[in-house]
């Protein structure tokens, strides 16, 4: 490649001189003159002169630059680059693009600027980024360095720029070398098992999470395949999750304004696996505030999701939080059609689990003591404690215990369901059931 520079300080350059563009220069991949313009001046050597209309500063007058191109050696369309904080912004892409040209012209500015006439010549204005700096020759450089080791044989291994930041369109994964221990940081496990299609994708996922919080504007251009919208999928959802999270926190602490307004802020996507975390808490939120239609619009969202992916445990989930808010909501009626719904859906897929059979009873027998039937109630209640003991899911257990010690009026029950609430450090849980003990009559009376 031949590199022209124009500029009035071609001592500046000597850092080129040196490392991989040195070694370039050294080796005849790369043929670079400086031209210092000064020289070619007619007038006293003056390069620049006063704005016409007035103004501040002094401008590079056009006769100089023209004249020093004109006679310079040039190839078959050179690439003319005039360096300006107005031009287009210089990244790794169009570090690739010139790369691939013969040759580069350089026109390194100073001053306030160039007499307009001077990008008649020019086939590209760039910049290197939002900043003004004195003169156009450490830009210059720095696009020269970064062109430079991306034509074939200047770094040795090829590959070896294919992973940098930007060249993939993501940002480079964390790397590491020896020693593995070093000062008690040490080397994740995945880079030492030898097992490449992990490190494959250890990187992969490293370098788009990166990408996702440092510059998300690069996914933007990113070329997705299956495989990297999976993963980013994951990432992004792990992300929303813990926002949700946080919801699920506040509305616990009793800040339900404070949880609904970080709902409000997320931008699940429907596609993400976090999206039915996200409506469930939604819809807990809503119900706790009283807002009963909006809660049951959450859940038949999640209804219909789940019904689309055919994911079963997901319908469950959805019949059972419909037929809650509906009975906080006093539409005993309407709790018991999504109930009988859910049943319908245990029998078919779940027939042996007793978590979910504790759970769908639990809510059945609630359901049938509000409505006033005890007898029928306690019978089920205790179909649900059965269930619920076959497993060692603590939260089953307490919520059948509280529902048939509601029902029996029944001391022991409730003790039994306020200790595991307490060691589940379940608050509201553990209160609930401590009102329901203060309301029970006295056993003396
Ligand atoms: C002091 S600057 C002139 C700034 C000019 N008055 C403006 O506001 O755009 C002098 C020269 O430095 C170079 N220069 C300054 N900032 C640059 C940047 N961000 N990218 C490329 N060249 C820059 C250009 O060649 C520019 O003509």
């Amino acid at each position: 490649m031949k590199i022209d520079i124009l500029t009035l300080f071609p001592e500046m350059f000597a850092p080129l001189e040196h490392s991989i563009v040195g070694k370039a220069k050294d080796k005849g991949l790369l043929d670079i003159r400086y031209h210092n313009f000064r020289d070619y001046a007619e007038k006293a050597r003056h390069v620049d002169d006063e704005p016409y209309g007035g103004g501040q500063g002094m401008l590079l007058r056009a006769q100089p630059i023209f004249d020093c191109i004109e006679a310079l050696e040039k190839k078959e369309k050179p690439r003319v680059l005039l360096l300006d904080p107005a031009g287009r912004r210089f990244d790794q892409a169009f570090a690739e693009e010139l790369a691939q040209e013969e040759q580069l012209i350089f026109i390194c500015g100073h001053y306030e600027g160039y007499d307009e006439r001077i990008k008649t010549l020019v086939t590209d204005e760039v910049s290197l980024g939002d900043f003004v700096l004195t003169g156009g020759e450490l830009a210059a450089m720095t696009m020269v360095d970064a062109t430079v080791r991306l034509i074939p044989e200047v770094i040795g291994k090829e590959a070896s720029h294919q992973d940098d930041s930007f060249s993939s369109g993501l940002l480079e994964y964390p790397q590491y070398t020896r020693p593995y221990d070093f000062r008690g940081m040490v080397v994740p496990d995945v880079l030492m098992s030898g097992h490449h299609e992990n490190i494959r994708l250890w990187r992969l996922e490293q370098s788009l999470k990166k990408t996702l919080e440092r510059r998300p504007d690069l996914l933007e251009q990113y070329q997705m395949t299956e495989e990297t919208a999976q993963i980013l999928d994951t990432i992004q959802s792990e992300k929303w999750r813990e926002s949700i999270y946080q919801a699920f926190d506040l509305m616990d602490q009793g800040d339900l304004q404070g949880a609904l307004a970080l709902l409000d802020c997320l931008e699940v996507s429907e596609r993400s696996s976090a999206y039915y975390d996200y409506l469930s808490t939604y819809g807990y939120v809503y119900a706790e505030l009283g807002q009963t239609e909006a809660a049951l619009a959450s859940y038949q969202l999640y209804l219909n999701k789940a019904q689309a992916e055919q994911n079963h445990s997901h319908q469950h989930q959805a019949y059972h939080q419909l037929a809650m808010v509906y009975r906080m909501a006093g539409d005993y009626t309407a709790a018991q059609e999504q109930l009988a719904h859910e049943e319908q859906l245990i029998r078919r897929h779940f027939r042996k689990n007793h978590l979910i059979w504790a759970v769908h009873l639990y809510e059945v027998g609630y359901l049938t003591y509000l409505l006033g039937d005890n007898g029928r109630a306690e019978t089920i209640m205790q179909k649900s404690l059965d269930h619920a003991l076959q497993t060692d899911d603590s939260v089953a257990q307490a919520c059948a215990y509280r529902g048939l010690g509601e029902i029996l009026s029944n001391r022991d029950y409730l003790e039994k369901a306020h200790a595991l609430f307490s060691s589940l450090d379940d608050a509201r849980g553990a209160q609930d059931v401590h009102e329901l003990l203060t309301n029970l009559p006295s056993s003396d009376a």
